[in-house]
């Protein structure tokens, strides 16, 4: 998230996964895309390490696939290819063994001597999980170069399975580096429109005043996917929805909108006070988790005239898993601000359609002076983030219907970033390597953050795991989840916000 626009210093990656799948859709396009625009320093490389030998020839030719088919700019011109690609080196390397850290000391050093700067060194962990801690162990061990100031690792999700395993992990790690050299990525955080949350709400006079329990009657939080597990069924059957997204994404999600005002943009300044919204979360009591919590498993259906499996019969799931692919949640922040205020969680796979966003309904107005007989019934204010894959803001208000009498419709007030589409933004991963870079943690997940988030779920995991459900799978593919999520919001008298399937 650049304030101004820095020079960054020299910069060696290296990237452990080289030649995995987060690799080829996310971490080179991104990388590419912050050269075409000129972001990258002059001097910079980028060292892809696997396991398996691969000749430098043939992994650049990979990435050149991977380029083209997952780059938000389309094909790679050959000449921007061949810049690029002048950058990029491949190391083997078996994660599970120091020795074999040991080429990339001399690789730095050549670096170092070749550009005679002192570059920043960032260490992507691209890996399954139980690779992370095994890599700073090794880097350590090896010897590689961990200077405070310049080197960074960087830590994809899933941060440990639960909070005893993410308190190990930090533990571990912070023996290594220090916090301020981790990046624990949490790749929402990145999205063009959440960046915008907090300029939205801290950079217009308009909105605190009305960011309250006073003015706002719920919140809705909602993250639907279309797609089923895909090829990740043994890592999803392992985790579940609830450490998938809601751990993570969903609950920074909650963090932005609840967050008090920081004093200034500083990284532990933002990430204070959304810790301080994790800190505030009701506890949730095991007595109370069938009363705020639902979870759902999806049964075979019909997506867009194709017939998709069920999550049982999908590859490497167990066909008797009791496994959520769905979860909805009432959370409440228990504090001066949101008292009262239910916040609404829910995300699922293989539903209706794919949107995310957030809702903040305001309260009614206190009385009503418009005639009820004529229609006029009025709806409440909705403030609507729309996340993706439409981005926008807009605002639903009532107005009156141009004409002789007094009739009132809702109209909504719309930001919709000009007929920007999503290739024309930045991708979540650009924002955050470019940040790695630059060294601006705010989007980043702080050890303390994780825990927190750890701790408010672990209730439910724990309930969960030990309560299996008799009636799933129980909410078929290409419908909004289960009947009871629609009992947990309506129950309070509300119902979910559900995106128009055709919706621009
Ligand atoms: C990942 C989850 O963190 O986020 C996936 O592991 C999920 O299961 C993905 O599909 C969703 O991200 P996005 O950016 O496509 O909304």
């Amino acid at each position: 998230m650049l304030t101004i626009n820095k020079n960054p210093n020299p910069t060696i990656f290296i990237i452990f996964g080289g030649t995995g799948d987060l690799a080829k859709r996310k971490i080179f396009p991104a990388l590419y895309n912050l050269f075409l625009e000129k972001w990258l320093p002059e001097n910079f490389a980028i060292i892809g390490t696997s396991s398996t030998e691969l000749s430098e020839k043939q992994y650049k030719e990979d990435l050149l696939n991977a380029i083209n088919n997952f780059s938000r700019t389309g094909k790679a011109k050959k000449e921007d290819w061949a810049d690029f690609s002048s950058h990029i080196g491949f190391q083997i390397a078996d994660l599970n063994e120091a020795s074999t850290f040991k080429p990339f000391a001399n690789l730095i050093e050549k670096y170092k001597n070749e550009w005679k700067l002192n570059p920043s060194i960032i260490y992507y962990c691209a890996v399954a999980p139980h690779f992370f801690c095994t890599i700073a162990e090794n880097i350590s061990k090896s010897n590689l170069e961990n200077n405070p100031e310049t080197t960074r690792i960087i830590i994809e999700k899933p941060f440990g399975r639960d909070l005893e395993s993410a308190k190990d992990l930090n533990q571990k790690l912070l023996t290594i580096f220090n916090e301020k050299q981790i990046y624990r990525i949490d790749h929402y955080l990145g999205k063009e429109v959440v960046q915008n949350i907090m300029a939205f709400r801290f950079a217009n006079s308009i909105m605190e005043p009305l960011w309250n329990r006073n003015h706002i009657e719920h919140v809705q939080i909602s993250v639907s996917e279309q797609l089923g597990v895909e090829l990740r069924g043994n890592y999803f059957d392992n985790a579940g929805i609830l450490r998938d997204m809601i751990q993570n994404h969903l609950l920074q999600l909650l963090c932005i909108i609840a967050m008090e005002p920081p004093i200034n943009f500083e990284a532990d300044e933002v990430r204070d006070k959304k810790v301080d919204v994790l800190k505030a979360m009701r506890k949730i009591l095991p007595s109370k988790v069938e009363e705020i919590a639902v979870r759902g498993q999806y049964s075979s259906g019909w997506i867009e005239g194709k017939k998709v499996p069920g999550y049982r019969e999908e590859k490497n799931v167990d066909p008797k898993s009791n496994t959520e692919t769905y979860a909805a949640l009432k959370l409440y922040v228990d504090n001066w601000r949101w008292q009262g205020v239910p916040f609404y969680l829910r995300t699922g796979k293989r539903l209706f359609k794919s949107a995310s966003s957030i809702s903040i309904q305001f309260r009614e107005v206190p009385h009503n002076m418009f005639n009820n007989d004529q229609g006029n019934i009025l709806k409440k204010n909705r403030l609507t983030i729309n996340i993706q894959p439409d981005m926008g803001i807009s605002f639903q208000l009532q107005s009156k219907i141009p004409g002789l009498e007094m009739n009132l419709n809702t109209v909504d007030m719309v930001f919709d970033y000009a007929g920007k589409t999503k290739s024309d933004s930045p991708e979540a991963y650009e924002t955050l390597l470019l940040d790695a870079i630059t060294g601006d943690q705010t989007l980043f997940m702080r050890a303390d953050q994780v825990e927190e988030a750890w701790e408010l779920i672990m209730p439910i995991l724990n309930y969960w795991q030990k309560n299996t459900v008799p009636d799933f799978p129980n909410y078929s593919a290409d419908s909004w989840g289960p009947e009871n999520a629609e009992a947990l919001i309506a129950k309070d008298g509300f119902h979910w916000f559900n995106a128009p399937k055709d919706s621009k």
